[in-house]
């Protein structure tokens, strides 16, 4: 067993929280307020590879393993958690499947624009009937000659309103049930495509979650993404990597408000000496410690597990049930120990603590992650 860093590993992770320090930090609490997209930054990002880490060479990518994703994901969202989700979306859930199940030609046109950060991706699945249940598409594939009509609403999309390239899952036959969904390349530019509104929501307000509509948009049958049949199979292999993406979102939002809490218990007096000399907030700082440390091990492992090859769903989905529930649990702790100044704006940890939520929600809800965990243990 091997529990350090590589020296690129160690080197990646120094770059991302450098870069985090000079380029997102100082506006992450702006960028929050005026809910305004980080676009600089995003295009700096690409720039140093962070847009397409694990993508190959060829295709446009900085080839990194996963722990290098995974270590430059958490020091960008311990910084700015809305800018973390723009990266882990580009990253894990339209470069990932590009790779993995495009064709030579599809991977040269779409993937490489996207891995190198010259354009942005988007995946839709979600809709307003499909959430958890993510199988009961009601978007709409038709085949008129050699081009796909889709019709349809997607929900709550990521980087919908900003993206160039969609990744859209559509239903072709119902009667197949989730064997009849298909997974289409959408250039954003398409006719018929629109963004029909954008959520005001109460965290990651600097990333767009927007409401899209599709009105006979055509696409080339070229751009259909994998096999018949597979486009369920590429939505749900795809989000075991997107697990492990919003996983390092959420240990970078832990690190954040446990980090700014230590610092503030030393600081702050009360009754003539630091709270931290105080054992209340000693054991609230040894319980933040222990849930950081292991939402740490398990994202880690999770990424190990995907560069080894073999199937990583329970593993994604453990690193992210945990990871999100102890970005709740720490967020709410540093709010309690910085009293009233933590539910003021003043102060990072408010932001935090919003930021927190929607990792238990996203790419898959609390519930979902202990569906595949608890489906995989009975298998065994
Ligand atoms: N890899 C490959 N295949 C998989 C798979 C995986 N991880 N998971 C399931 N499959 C396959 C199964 O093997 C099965 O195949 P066969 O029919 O050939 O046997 C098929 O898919 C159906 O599997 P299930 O019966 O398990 O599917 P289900 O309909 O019962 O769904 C579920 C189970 C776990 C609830 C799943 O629907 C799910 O994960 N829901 C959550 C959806 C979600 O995460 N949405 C996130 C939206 S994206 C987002 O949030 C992005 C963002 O904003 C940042």
């Amino acid at each position: 067993m091997q529990f350090e860093l590589t020296e690129q590993q160690r080197m990646i992770k120094e770059l991302a929280a450098d870069f985090a320090a000079r380029e997102v930090a100082p506006i992450a609490a702006q960028i929050d307020e005026e809910e305004r997209f980080p676009t600089e930054v995003v295009k700096k990002m690409g720039e140093l590879g962070f847009m397409g880490m694990n993508v190959a060479e060829k295709y446009g990518g900085a080839a990194m393993d996963s722990v290098c994703y995974v270590l430059a994901m958490e020091e960008i969202s311990k910084a700015c958690a809305s800018t973390g989700v723009i990266m882990s979306v580009n990253n894990s859930l339209v470069c990932w499947p590009l790779e993995k199940y495009g064709t030579e030609e599809q991977k040269m046109k779409w993937l490489a624009p996207l891995a190198k950060g010259e354009k942005l991706g988007a995946y839709c699945l979600s809709e307003p009937g499909a959430g958890t249940d993510a199988a009961a598409q009601t978007t709409k594939a038709k085949k008129d000659g050699d081009t796909w009509v889709l019709n349809g609403m997607k929900n709550f999309i990521t980087n919908g309103a900003n993206a160039d390239t969609l990744l859209v899952f559509a239903q072709t036959d119902e009667s197949l049930k989730h064997k009849g969904i298909l997974a289409f390349i959408v250039d954003a530019k398409s006719d018929g495509f629109s963004v029909i509104r954008k959520e005001e929501k109460m965290g990651i307000r600097a990333s767009d979650t927007a409401q899209l509509a599709f009105d006979n948009v055509r696409v080339p049958a070229d751009q259909q993404l994998g096999a018949d049949g597979t486009g369920f199979k590429v939505a749900m292999s795809t989000l075991d990597g997107g697990r492990i993406g919003i996983a390092s979102q959420a240990l970078g939002i832990c690190a954040a408000a446990y980090e700014a809490s230590v610092r503030y218990s030393k600081e702050r007096e009360q009754f003539g000496r630091a709270i931290a000399k105080f054992q209340a907030i000693q054991w609230k700082i040894a319980d933040m410690a222990t849930r950081l440390e292991a939402a740490r091990l398990l994202t880690y492992k999770a990424a190990w597990a995907k560069d080894q090859g073999g199937r990583y769903s329970e593993e994604a989905a453990m690193a992210k049930l945990y990871a999100s529930e102890a970005s709740h649990y720490i967020t709410n702790e540093a709010v309690q120990i910085f009293g009233g100044n933590g539910y003021s704006k003043e102060y990072p940890v408010e932001r935090h603590f919003r930021d927190a939520k929607i990792t238990e929600i996203y790419e898959g809800t609390s519930e979902a992650q202990r569906m595949v965990i608890s489906s995989m243990e009975l298998r065994k």
